[in-house]
């Protein structure tokens, strides 16, 4: 049999500014996704990048006082600093901006749709939010505001080219409710499906050049440029060379998932699947929906004032402290609730007392009392652990390293082999090796979760020492 691949994307976050604890939630998810994939030995491929050719950064680049070159270097610099911080190990970061990556494969969709007869001009009247880069019918406004961001959007009438969607309404459903193309989980998939039920409109899939000056002009018409969805969906397939060199297209595409937040769950379950039925190309296996982290009560974002940066928390805390956070913490189906208080509290529970007190103790008894590392085992991971990370439930796969962890603890104080040893030699030494052996265990289902301390633990444990000072200090 070949070898298994596995390609996981996270959606392109707008370089309006720079990243908050919301995107670095999802690109540390498919972190550990990949980094699990690595562990059971899949070649993977994780992809990740900007969505530049917007109106919003036009306007963000102008309120900085810089080109709009400038204000990407920078932020792009930005979201590269925060990766490498947070471990997030991905093979390639694509830029939309970028004409020889990106635009050849956003021509050749564009040039698929129109072949296939999907695309046509026509005058869209709507009501266009900057901030969400969405058209709006009056029926989604609340109180006639957008929904998420609460301000009155924009009446535009304008010359667009459209995009049969209705056209797919009834395919797309049939291939979501049969999983041919899964929507996970099962209450995003209703979520589409009772949309798709209330049938798809056509959307519109291009803007005036004026609109976003620096975006992809459409084929054959440079007064129009490729609306923003169907430029950055692309970004999925460009990156694999579609559009020029296509080997790492043919390798890794279909997508084995796309790892998005429940506020773009249209885009990824209707409009991308669409395009992609209309270009005569695979749909991806897999769409991965999250919840989104919540900051005061309403959802994290630059517009509304309540970001909290993931920064703030990795210079206090360390990176490993915010992967665990999330990866625990963060409901991987729901919306949560961030607040610095519950942080510390999990940070102190979790890994100070928790994991970096049981590797201390452990590690201690066997550097005393072994003279070596005992049989350790390389190749298996606990079945409800794989099955976990394999339906994607990040945080349920956490929480089962949690519960080995404090089973260690409670082995440690029910046996209590450091007093057994003046009595039962035997009988201890046999005890620390069985809590070394399942502590190496624990530490490579922490592989994809905390990449250092399980490097780190990896290490001690066929080392037979203990570590010099605590993996997690106890914050007050
Ligand atoms: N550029 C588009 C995506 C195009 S993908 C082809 C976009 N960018 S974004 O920067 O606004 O947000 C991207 C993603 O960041 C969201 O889908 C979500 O995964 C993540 N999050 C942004 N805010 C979030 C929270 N408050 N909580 C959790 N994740 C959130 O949309």
């Amino acid at each position: 049999m070949g070898q298994k691949d596995f390609y996981i994307t996270t959606p392109i976050y707008y370089p309006n500014a720079n990243l908050h604890m919301g995107h670095a939630y999802t690109s540390t998810i498919c972190d550990i996704l990949v980094r699990y994939h690595r562990l059971i030995g899949e070649k993977t491929y994780f992809l990740t990048g900007s969505d530049e050719n917007s109106g919003k950064v036009v306007k963000s680049a102008q309120e900085a006082g810089k080109t709009v070159d400038e204000f990407l270097s920078e932020i792009n610099e930005n979201f590269k600093k925060l990766y490498s911080s947070l471990n997030i190990s991905y093979d390639q970061f694509i830029r939309t901006t970028d004409k020889e990556k990106h635009w050849p494969g956003a021509i050749k969709m564009w040039n698929a749709l129109v072949e296939a007869g999907d695309i046509y001009k026509s005058v869209y009247k709507g009501l266009y939010c900057q901030n969400c880069e969405t058209f709006y019918t009056d029926k989604d406004l609340i109180d006639e505001k957008c929904p998420v961001h609460h301000t009155v959007p924009e009446k535009i009438e304008e010359e667009n080219y459209f995009f049969k969607l209705s056209k797919y309404t009834d395919i797309l459903k049939e291939k979501i409710e049969s999983n041919e193309f899964e929507v996970v989980p099962q209450s995003r998939k209703n979520e589409i499906l009772s949309l798709m039920n209330r049938g798809l409109e056509d959307i519109s899939f291009s803007r005036p050049l004026a609109t976003v000056p620096h975006g992809i002009p459409v084929p054959g018409d440079p007064s129009q440029v490729i609306y923003v969805w169907c430029d950055a969906l692309v970004n999925y397939i460009s990156a694999l060379g579609y559009g020029g060199d296509e080997t790492l297209f043919n390798k890794f595409w279909p997508a084995d998932v796309h790892v998005i937040g429940k506020d773009i769950l249209r885009f990824h379950t209707a409009i991308w699947p669409a395009m992609l039925l209309s270009a005569k190309l695979p749909l991806p296996k897999k769409v991965l929906v999250h919840g989104l982290i919540i900051s005061g009560g309403q959802k994290m974002s630059k517009s509304l004032g309540n970001v909290i940066v993931p920064d703030t928390l990795i210079d206090e805390y360390g990176a490993e402290a915010v992967r665990y956070y999330l990866s625990r913490k963060v409901s991987t189906f729901e919306d949560s609730d961030l607040t610095p208080e519950n942080f510390k509290d999990a940070y102190n529970s979790g890994l100070a007392n928790g994991l970096g007190n049981l590797v201390s103790r452990i590690m201690k008894m066997a550097e005393t009392h072994l003279s070596l590392a005992p049989t350790l085992l390389e190749e298996t991971l606990p079945g409800d652990y794989s099955k976990a990370m394999e339906s994607f439930n990040i945080q349920k796969a956490s929480d089962i390293v949690w519960e080995k962890i404090g089973e260690l603890d409670l082995r440690i104080q029910e046996t209590q082999p450091f007093k057994l040893v003046k009595t039962d030699k035997e009988k201890a030494l046999e005890i620390i090796s069985g809590l070394v052996a399942d502590l190496y265990t624990i530490s490579r289902m922490l592989n994809p979760i905390l990449p250092q301390a399980s490097e780190i633990i990896q290490k001690l444990v066929k080392e037979n020492r203990s570590p010099e000072k605590p993996l997690f200090a106890r914050k007050d």
